[in-house]
């Protein structure tokens, strides 16, 4: 399989998944239309009060964060390249008469699609991993930022998947060598639903992702680790504390997400 391929098999996986997770209890829908926000204290933490800020939502999936931040007052915009999800969020949108904006495009290809800049720009859990080259990734952040603007990400640490499902062996590795071709059965928020999909992704050490940051003009302002994740998404966890997952069995040896806030200079 070539690299230029990965598009349209990563797309035909997350359109297949969006009517299995809306179903989910992964997504709790029945929660969120009844008003659920499903943004967690780590990403809040740095995001502070977004009344009133102009909000870009990067891979925004069927769109839960994006109406939870127009909930909170935000003028939000969110985009994701699988139609599937797109076309769901908008509807749930109208259904829930929010105002939050949905664009449905290949991240690289945003500039072609959306002429605004934005207070913030976020992006959350199960992001880079799509993406070949951050360099490029970068760019579109910076692009979309008005000076002194805000990018603010929270996702998985790059640690997480050097393992191998069960988190037995160090399977995979921490650099970014080559992209990674999987088959996968079921979906981390339904593992025996019955889809299975093929899915091309890329390890990025954090390394990458910092210096295509500071090099494409943002001034980074914290990163923080977490010995936990707010998602029951992987296999072998125990809920150690409300909402906070970690591997049984490696306890709080390793860090599962990180956060990061930078400025736009
Ligand atoms: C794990 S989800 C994001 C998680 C999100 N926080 C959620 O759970 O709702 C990853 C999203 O990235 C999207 N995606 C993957 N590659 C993309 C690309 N090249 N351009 C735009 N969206 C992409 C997928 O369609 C999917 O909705």
């Amino acid at each position: 399989m070539k690299t230029k391929d990965y598009i349209k098999v990563n797309k035909e996986t997350w359109n297949n998944k969006v009517e299995v997770h809306i179903n989910s209890d992964f997504y709790d829908m029945e929660g969120f239309l009844r008003g659920k926000s499903t943004l967690n204290s780590i990403e809040l933490d740095l995001l502070g009060d977004v009344k009133g800020k102009k909000i870009l939502h990067l891979q925004c999936h069927f769109g839960q964060d994006t109406m939870s931040f127009s909930r909170l007052g935000a003028l939000a915009t969110g985009v994701d390249f699988s139609d599937k999800a797109i076309e769901k969020a908008k509807e749930i949108n109208k259904q829930l008469k929010l105002d939050a904006t949905f664009i449905c495009c290949d991240i690289y290809e945003l500039q072609n699609h959306l002429d605004e800049k934005f207070d913030i720009v976020f992006t959350s859990y199960g992001t880079i991993g799509w993406f070949p080259n951050l360099d490029k990734w970068a760019k579109v952040i910076s692009h979309f930022l008005k000076p002194n603007g805000k990018f603010i990400m929270a996702d998985f640490h790059p640690i997480v998947w050097m393992f191998d499902n069960d988190f037995k062996e160090v399977f995979y590795n921490y650099f970014n060598t080559e992209e990674i071709i999987e088959d996968e059965s079921g979906t981390y928020a339904d593992r025996y639903a019955e889809i299975s999909a093929q899915t091309i992704t890329w390890n990025h050490p954090t390394s990458e992702l910092l210096n295509a940051l500071i090099t494409n003009g943002l001034k980074l302002n914290s990163f923080n680790e977490f010995d936990y994740s707010p998602y029951n998404c992987f296999n072998k966890t125990e809920e150690f504390e409300p909402n906070k997952f970690r591997i049984k069995h490696l306890k709080n040896k390793i860090p599962m997400v990180y956060s990061l806030s930078a400025t736009k200079k």
